[in-house]
């Protein structure tokens, strides 16, 4: 089953609550980012979690200690998930990754951007990050809906690893990319909406999922 995630990036702990509960049988699962977490702060996964799963999307990219560190810091606070940057190597990927296990958590690394920035360093070098990923454990890697030949080739390098893309509404993505992944994540197109549980009802039937 393919999987519709909301991006709650909004800056307030108790709109973030109101807009979950409204969207909740739309959606599978909630990703947050430093918007929320440092506006309402860190205690927000664990109430948004009992809702939906949470994603941490800390892209967390440092050393392999303190990366190990954030990532402790998101699955004590109920994140079923973290999101790491891939570019950080293998030696980091792999200190996430251990941390996960020991939650039974899931890691997904970051292929390449998909705004257009990610074209410049990170398209390059995202294959190399696929197989990085792979070797270090991680469950899964974040692909752009932005470019689909380029995630036409993660997928075909990821072999069954999951694959999650964002990019679909603000950033103009293209709903082909739902062929490629496994989860689309959508953030403005929901939440900054009129009617955030209809936008997202209506997405699921776009995308089929
Ligand atoms: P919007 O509002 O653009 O929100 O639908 C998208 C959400 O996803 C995040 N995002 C990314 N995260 N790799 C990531 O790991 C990406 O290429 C990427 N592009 C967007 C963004 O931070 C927001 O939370």
């Amino acid at each position: 089953m393919k999987q519709l995630i909301l991006a709650l990036d909004v800056m307030d702990g108790e709109k973030a609550m109101e807009i979950a509960k409204k969207v909740a049988e739309h959606v599978d699962r909630i990703k947050v980012n430093y918007p929320l977490v440092l506006s309402a702060g860190v205690g927000i996964m664990k109430r948004l979690s009992e809702i939906k799963p949470v994603i941490a999307d800390f892209k967390i990219a440092d050393v392999p200690y303190t990366s190990s560190l954030i990532a402790r810091i998101a699955f004590e606070n109920s994140a079923e998930s973290v999101i790491v940057h891939g570019f950080v190597g293998s030696d980091t990927l792999r200190e996430v990754c251990r941390v996960a296990e020991e939650f039974g958590g899931k890691v997904y690394a970051v292929t390449e951007l998909s705004s257009p920035g990610g074209e410049e360093f990170m398209s390059a070098v995202s294959l190399k990050i696929v197989e990085k990923a792979k070797e270090a454990g991680c469950h899964g890697l974040i692909a752009p809906s932005t470019r689909i030949e380029r995630l036409r080739e993660i997928r075909k390098a990821a072999g069954d690893m999951e694959i999650l893309c964002p990019g679909i509404g603000a950033q103009k993505g293209s709903i082909e990319a739902v062929k490629y992944a496994d989860g689309i994540i959508v953030g403005r197109g929901i939440y900054a909406s009129g009617n955030p549980a209809e936008e997202a009802r209506k997405l699921r039937r776009v995308l089929k999922i």
